[in-house]
């Protein structure tokens, strides 16, 4: 099993600071990170369990002895990309710096060799012990990034070195530990994807094989950047996309309608969606029989791209290219006659990348660069355009 980059696990210490990680999740989540808690047994004095499991939505164990089929410390330890320990009191940070394994948060923490981000919380004496000092330089020494705690008044009268840090502070400094972007936030993102179907009778349709993954890998990424993000789906299997708002369609009118009451807000349009260039004149309400099935009469659909682009103010226009001959020189021209920004062209000839988790072809810019990809993800390849918007969003 590989980790997964958004898949955090928070490790809670028994300090009185635990309160204050209940917002820490909170904030945790908002970045886009899917979080397990994992709090040592003793925390569950100050916040519990049920409080973790509500908030985080999962089971929030304490022990190796739980789910013992499911191997819970390895499991866990395997499909998560980064650690926060927060808070960490003097006898956690002791304990994982010799590295006991006596509950199921230090079981993990030795499991897994993913970052780790240790958030520490005591009274200042405890914090200024050569004991603790040693185990904190200790842990630094192994890659453990151990965040200075604040100084201020403590939860008695007295005062130090020793608080937990502002949650904000906490949030950055995870955020750089773990390369999270938050470059689109404020911005607002409108995709379109999947494949619209023009029908013909209530059974069939003309449609196209476009799956709609690129159009989830790119609301994905733009989310988890801090946008506001809408999807327009077009005959879709995904649902749900966490964070995203999506509205399903089914043909190129529907989704005309559903860009028309989105565009003027956004401030970037991705048209990832295979748009039908045409559609049938009529479309039957009773099923065609076999016999008459001979002939359709077609009438071109609106390209909405274009149009769209005729009216836009300040918005920053993606478009999609599925070419199986001349890629560049036709993208290129598409990008000039729909006044797009940025084109990306996949070479689909034999039918490749439809369906697939991967891509080739080449990101046409305005001002004339070119970026060739080959086999690229389209995880990747959703950031690399999301990266080009920003740069011309400026
Ligand atoms: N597009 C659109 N409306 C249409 C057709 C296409 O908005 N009726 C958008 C697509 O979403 C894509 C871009 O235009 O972002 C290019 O689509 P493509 O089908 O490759 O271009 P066409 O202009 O339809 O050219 P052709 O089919 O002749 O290659």
């Amino acid at each position: 099993m590989s980790s997964d980059s958004r898949e955090v696990i928070l490790g809670v210490g028994a300090g009185i600071a635990a309160y204050k990680s209940a917002d820490l999740l909170r904030r945790l989540q908002d970045r886009g990170y899917r979080v397990s808690v994992v709090p040592t047994p003793s925390s569950l004095n100050f916040v519990g369990a049920a409080t973790w499991e509500a908030l985080s939505g999962r089971p929030a164990h304490t022990q190796v002895w739980e789910n013992v089929h499911e191997v819970t410390h390895i499991s866990l330890a395997q499909k998560s990309g980064f650690f926060i320990i927060a808070p960490a009191t003097a006898d956690l940070i002791a304990r994982i710096a010799i590295g006991r394994a006596d509950d199921l948060l230090t079981n993990l923490i030795l499991a897994s060799d993913v970052p780790k981000m240790i958030v520490p919380a005591m009274h200042p004496n405890m914090w200024n012990d050569p004991a603790t000092k040693a185990n904190v330089a200790t842990l630094r020494s192994r890659g453990f990034t151990v965040l200075e705690p604040d100084t201020g008044r403590l939860t008695g009268n007295d005062s130090g070195q020793g608080r937990f840090p502002e949650v904000s502070r906490i949030v950055t400094e995870f955020d750089a530990m773990t390369g999270n972007k938050q470059d689109l936030l404020g911005r607002r993102v409108l995709i379109t994807a999947g494949g619209t179907r023009e029908a013909i009778d209530p059974v069939r349709f003309i449609g196209n094989r476009s799956s709609g993954k690129q159009g989830v890998a790119l609301a994905r990424a733009a989310q988890l950047r801090g946008a506001d993000v809408t999807l327009i789906a077009a005959n879709m299997d995904t649902s749900t996309v966490d964070g995203v708002s999506i509205t399903h369609v089914e043909s190129a009118r529907d989704m005309q309608v559903e860009l028309a009451k989105e565009f003027k807000t956004c401030d970037v349009l991705i048209m990832c969606a295979a748009v039908a260039d045409a559609r049938p004149v009529t479309t039957l309400s009773e099923k065609i029989k076999k016999a008459f099935f001979t002939s359709i009469e077609l009438e071109a659909n609106p390209d909405l791209l274009a149009e769209l682009a005729r009216q836009k103010s300040h918005q920053i226009m993606i478009g999609f290219a599925a070419e199986t001959t001349e890629h560049i020189d036709s993208a290129r021209s598409k990008l000039t006659a729909k006044s797009l920004d940025i084109i990306y062209v996949n070479d689909v000839s034999g039918g490749a990348i439809f369906g697939k988790d991967v891509t080739h072809g080449t990101i046409l810019l305005r001002n004339g660069e070119e970026i060739a990809l080959k086999e690229v993800s389209k995880d990747a390849l959703a950031d690399l355009l999301l990266d080009y918007a920003i740069r011309q969003l400026g």
